[in-house]
Order: C-alpha cells, then structure tokens, then sequence
C-alpha cells in the first residue's frame, strides 16, 4: 500500500526493544513498558476517522508490532473493531487481517486500510451535500413520502423515536446521494463520516445521549444540529485524516467472520493483537450502531439477529455453556448467589472467549505471542475479573501466561462503558480505569 504523505508525519515514538534478547524474553520486556501513551498523538492517518468505543491507542499494537514481528509478517486482530492493529500492522510493512462480526466496524476497519484518493473523496462529498441541500430545499413533501416507503414499519418506528423529522429528511437526503456514489471506497469513506455525525459522545443529530458509550437514551430538551452542516464539518476532518498517511509498504485485509470460528488457516500469523468486548455486555455495539447502520439500509430486525453473534451478550438460551477452570467457575458462582440470570450471561462470555482464545491458539505460530487487552466490569457489585480469568482460560486451551500488564486509561478521552452501578467498592471503581494486557506465547512443541 502506497499513501502519498501531504504533510509532515508525526509518528509517535516508542522505545526500540533491547538487543539480542531471545522472544520470549522481548516479549515479557514488552510488557513492562509504560502503556498509558496519555498525551501522545492517537489522530493520525485514519484513526480518528469515527469513534469508537474501548479502541486502543494506536501505540499500543504499535509497540508489540515493532518489538515482535519482522517486515511481511502476519499481523492478526480476530476482533479487529475499528481497525488499530491492521492500519498500524501495514504502515509498519507488516500484513494486517482483521476479523470482525458488526456491520460498522468492517465498514470503518476497511475504509482506515484504503487508499483513499483525497480529489475524488473531496469532490464527491460535495457533490452529495449539494445534491442533498438542493434536494432538501426543492422536494422536502417528496422526501418524506420517500422515507414512510424505503423503512419497515419496526424500522420507521425506531427512526421516529430518535430522530427529528427534520433531521430524518437531511439524513435520507444525504444517505441517498451517498448510496449513488459509484466507488465503493468513496461510498465507504462518506458513510464513515455520515454515521460519525450520528454516534458521537452527547448522541450527534440523533435525540440519544450517550450514544458513544452504547448506553443511548432519549432526552426531549435537545436540539439537534443541521445533519448537512455537521456532514460537512466531518468530511473535511476526515479528508484532513487523509492527507496524514505515512508511505507504507504493508497491506491489510479485513474479514467479516466470527473470532470463534474464522476459517483462516491455522498458523497463519506471526502475531496476534486483540482486544475483546468487556464482560457483563458493559460496551452493547449494537445498540449504538443501529443508530446509524439503518440509514444504510439494514432493517433493525437483521441487525437484532446479528447482535445475537457478539462474544458475551445478554441472551443465554441455547447456548452450551463449556466447563470453567477454578477461578472463573468461583467469580461466575459468587455472581449466581446474588443473579443467576447475570452469572449465566457471564458464564456464556467466558464460554465464547474459551472459544476464541483456542482459535487464536490455533491460528498462531508455534514460538509466538498474542496480546489480549481487557478491561474489567462489574455485576451486581462483583468483580468479574476478566484479565484473572481470561489469563487462566488461555492456559487451558495451551497458552503459557508470561505476564499481565496494567495500563491507565486516560480519563478525558477513552470512551468507557456507562457506569450502571453506584455502589461498587473504590477499589473496583480504580479498576474500571485499567485496562490489562494479557500477554500469551504458543510454545513449539
Ligand atoms: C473492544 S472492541 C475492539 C476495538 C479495537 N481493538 C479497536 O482498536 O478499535 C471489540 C470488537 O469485538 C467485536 N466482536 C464481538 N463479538 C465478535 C465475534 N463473535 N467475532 C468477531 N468480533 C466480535 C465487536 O464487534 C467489536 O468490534
């Protein structure tokens, strides 16, 4: 992948791992260093393109990649979200494959790792809000006869519970001439930067609050900006993001399968960098990204039926809940004492997980690392323990556990999941500002 660079590149610093350490021991250095980065540049090239909840800061793949892997290797994210290992594996040479199972984030994970031709991405996106205002202003009675017929009547119904009929009319009118957009590239860079306007921490042209914490709820005293206006704004932040591309000589690949299951071949990557949902259902993707995936025509009720697929959600018949080693099992039954119903829903994330980190292991190099980043969550005061746990999990399905580092969000900037309970001891409340990273080898046998 080649990007042309317009401006000067601010590449962030990271020390340079030590000389002639063996692997393992690079690794367990690796995860002594200071993974905070607060202050550093995380808006580069693409990574701001859209928010994110629980993305990690683009040094933090960074550092694992550099210390780790060599130029031409496989660098994997089973969970990929909004794409940080991928982008970060092919700016530094290395070849990215993301997995992931929702909808936005296959479409934001693949437009961060495009080309991107910044004339052609400029002038369509002024064509589309030309067109939309024009649109707007001449045929606003067609517009909305347009909507009643293009939604289902479940999906209308949640269209009007969130938005404005106003801000329904702008945002039809602008995803329509976007759906014209012949270049899929184009189309997907100007639908990043349509539904950035949607999902945004105060709930952006929507009624939500709240929205980027996936915790959305209504507020009737908001007035929600002009959707044409806020398009605007954030195509030209995101082309801005364009012309901030280092030259690279990697490449990225981006699948939409599920992390317990693939279908890549086994040992396929040099390196594995993840990071996981939290437990407890704390970060519901979904629930915010339906706000914008309908625009794009996805019936709330598909999107329902994929929310079904996501590692740790809340439905918990049918599933077939796998044996726990001792840590988890006592953490899952401390939780049944006090809700058997949530014990279950953590029960089924530690399930899926064991089923993950076996298809990491599978997919892994023999003699390689992967690199589990967690945060933990709470249940009904409970600590779910999920670094503990996840540590323990992956040596059952034959990681070695080298360490489990500690990193310190920063509290100004990452996106958390909304607090739901009040009473938790301050001790797991300094927690819910950490974040862990489990550091995994696969010993050749
Ligand atoms: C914490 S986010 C990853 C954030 C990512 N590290 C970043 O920097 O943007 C977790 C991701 O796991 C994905 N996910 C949930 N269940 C999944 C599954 N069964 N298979 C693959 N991905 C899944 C979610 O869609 C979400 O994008």
């Amino acid at each position: 992948m080649t990007y042309q660079t317009k401006l000067p590149f601010p590449m962030p610093q990271i020390n340079a791992p030590p000389p002639n350490a063996g692997y393992r021991e690079r690794l367990a250095e690796a995860l002594r260093q200071n993974f905070d980065f607060h202050g550093h540049n995380t808006a580069y090239a693409s990574h701001n393109f859209h928010s994110f909840p629980a993305k990690f800061p683009p040094q933090l793949p960074q550092l694992f990649i550099e210390w780790l892997t060599s130029p031409g290797d496989v660098v994997l994210d089973p969970m990929s979200g909004s794409g940080t290992t991928i982008l970060e594996a092919s700016l530094a040479g290395r070849f990215g494959i993301g997995v992931d199972i929702d909808p936005l984030a296959l479409r934001l994970g693949k437009t961060k790792i495009s080309i991107v031709d910044f004339e052609l991405a400029a002038q369509s996106g002024t064509r589309v809000w030309q067109h939309a205002e024009h649109h707007l202003r001449h045929n606003a009675i067609t517009i909305t006869s347009e909507i009643n017929n293009y939604f289902d009547e479940e999906t209308k119904k949640f269209i009007d519970y969130w938005f404005l009929p106003a801000t329904q009319r702008e945002l039809f009118a602008l995803a329509m001439e976007i759906a014209r957009e012949p270049d899929q590239t184009i189309r997907n860079f100007l639908e990043l930067a349509f539904s950035a306007i949607i999902i945004t921490k105060s709930g952006g042209v929507s009624l939500a609050r709240d929205l980027a914490h996936t915790r959305p709820h209504r507020v009737t005293d908001k007035n929600p900006r002009s959707a044409l206006e806020q398009f605007q704004k954030r195509l030209k932040k995101n082309l801005r993001g364009l012309t901030q591309f280092p030259p690279s000589t990697g490449y990225a690949n981006l699948l939409a399968s599920n992390a317990q299951i693939t279908g890549l071949r086994n040992n396929i990557a040099e390196l594995i960098v993840t990071s996981p949902p939290y437990a407890a259902n704390a970060i519901d993707y979904m629930r915010a990204h339906k706000f914008s995936l309908v625009w794009f025509g996805y019936p709330i009720k598909t999107l329902a039926q994929i929310r079904r697929k996501y590692i740790g959600g809340e439905a918990t018949n049918g599933i077939t809940f796998l044996p726990m080693p001792p840590h988890a099992n006592t953490v899952i039954t401390n939780i049944a004492q006090l809700d058997t119903k949530k014990a279950k829903v953590l029960h089924r994330y530690y399930t899926e997980m064991t089923l993950s980190l076996k298809e990491m292991y599978r997919l892994l190099k023999p003699g390689k690392a992967a690199l589990v980043v967690v945060g933990t969550s709470t249940m009904r005061g409970i600590d779910t323990e999920t670094h503990t746990c996840l540590g323990e999990i992956a040596q059952t399905v034959g990681f070695d556990l080298i360490d489990i580092a500690i990193r310190h969000l920063d509290r100004d900037k990452r996106m958390m999941p909304a607090r739901r309970n009040t009473t938790i001891s301050s001790q797991i409340e300094e927690r819910m500002y950490q974040e862990y990273i489990i550091g995994l080898y696969k010993t050749p046998h």
